[in-house]
């Protein structure tokens, strides 16, 4: 007899399978909570549900049974019979809360969807948006302006605090124009500016983005410090900066379309300008059953599955960014980390001849 028939067989393991196949749908309710906005409607106390359809449209015995299966979950809580207010969990989807950003942009179809799919990538090893939404990640938040605000929001959350990281870890007021490259709605170019208050800023996206980013920046007090610029960066990007930070780019694209943006940035960077990559590197793979995986290493393999599944895109290692960066002609100067309050942000600077 082999030593693992020997063992006691471990019955968690047959709970916790089951109940990761079972909990597929928990971050759709989550998500629908947020969307019917029932945690602001509920704010001030447990609501009668026929309030709370009047408040949403909602057809009513769908709205009831929907609101109890999220008791089930412990998000919602039934006072007196039908009558729904938030438990504390629930309540954190109010959406002032980052949570209802998190939840509407996280659990968004965009992103949710090609799960379904994911034999057919490892098949075909292509992202499955396609498939699962009949056009590509872009394609679908351009064709949904919703999607494409709440796509906004969840990259100014998870950006967090990551321009002043790099303010603190990088002299910017040796670059008196920093362009962002795919900057979106303007978070971590807006902190950039902030930090260096004598430098000017362009920030450069697709056209959809561009009234978003205007309405961020100007709020932020920086309406005269940056220009604001849609386009391609397939294409071309604002050429004459000093510094071009391309945050989580990279990320997105295989290794023939990462090239292609490199190389339009290269071409539109001065002679001398830098390039600043701000990823995070993907940390060498623990084998083994017992392997030590903390937490930045779980999530960067993750994320490296679900960039392809969704995107095409992969999570690179060091080596791999310096051989991209290499490839379009630029001299990588520096490599270093940049800590945030929630992670670690992995700079890589690079200079054109
Ligand atoms: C993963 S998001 C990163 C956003 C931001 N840099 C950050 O880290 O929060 C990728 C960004 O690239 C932009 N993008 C995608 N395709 C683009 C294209 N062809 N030309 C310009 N920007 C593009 C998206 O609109 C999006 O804002």
């Amino acid at each position: 007899m082999s030593k693992q028939t020997e063992q006691a067989p471990d019955l968690s393991i047959y709970t916790s399978l089951a109940e990761m196949i079972a909990n597929f749908p928990k971050a759709q309710y989550a998500r629908a909570l947020a969307l019917l906005r029932i945690p602001d409607l509920t704010v001030a106390g447990p609501r009668p549900l026929a309030e709370l359809v009047g408040e949403t449209g909602a057809h009513p015995e769908s709205l009831r049974r929907f609101l109890r299966a999220c008791v089930m979950l412990d998000l919602t809580v039934e006072t007196a019979p039908e009558v729904f207010g938030m438990t504390r969990m629930g309540a954190l989807l109010h959406s002032a809360s980052p949570f209802a950003a998190i939840a509407r942009g996280t659990a968004g179809l965009q992103h949710y969807v090609p799960y379904g799919y994911i034999v057919d990538t490892v098949l075909t090893g292509r992202p499955a948006t396609k498939a699962a939404l009949g056009m590509t990640f872009y394609e679908y938040l351009d064709a949904n302006p919703d999607e494409l605000r709440q796509f906004g929001a969840l990259t100014s959350i998870t950006s967090g605090d990551c321009g002043e990281a790099v303010a603190a870890a990088v002299d910017l007021s040796a670059y008196p124009t920093i362009v962002d490259v795919g900057g979106n709605s303007g978070t971590l170019l807006g902190q950039l500016l902030t930090a260096a208050p004598g430098n000017r800023g362009v920030l450069f996206d697709r056209p959809a983005i561009v009234p978003a980013a205007r309405e961020q920046l100007a709020g932020a007090g920086l309406a005269d410090r940056v220009e604001v610029v849609g386009g391609d960066f397939f294409d071309r990007v604002p050429d004459g900066g000093d510094l071009y930070t391309l945050k989580n780019i990279l990320w997105d694209w295989d290794d023939a379309d990462a090239a292609r943006i490199l190389a339009t940035v290269a071409a539109a960077m001065p002679s001398g300008a830098t390039l600043m990559i701000i990823d995070q590197f993907l940390p060498e793979m623990p084998l083994g059953d017992g392997a030590e995986l903390d937490p930045r290493t779980r999530e960067l393999h993750r994320v490296s599955f679900s960039i392809l599944l969704q995107r095409g895109g992969r999570v690179r290692t060091e080596a791999e960014y310096r051989d991209l960066v290499t490839a379009a002609g630029l001299t990588v100067t520096e490599v270093l980390p940049a800590p945030g309050a929630k992670r670690r942000w992995d700079l890589l600077l690079a200079r054109r001849p």
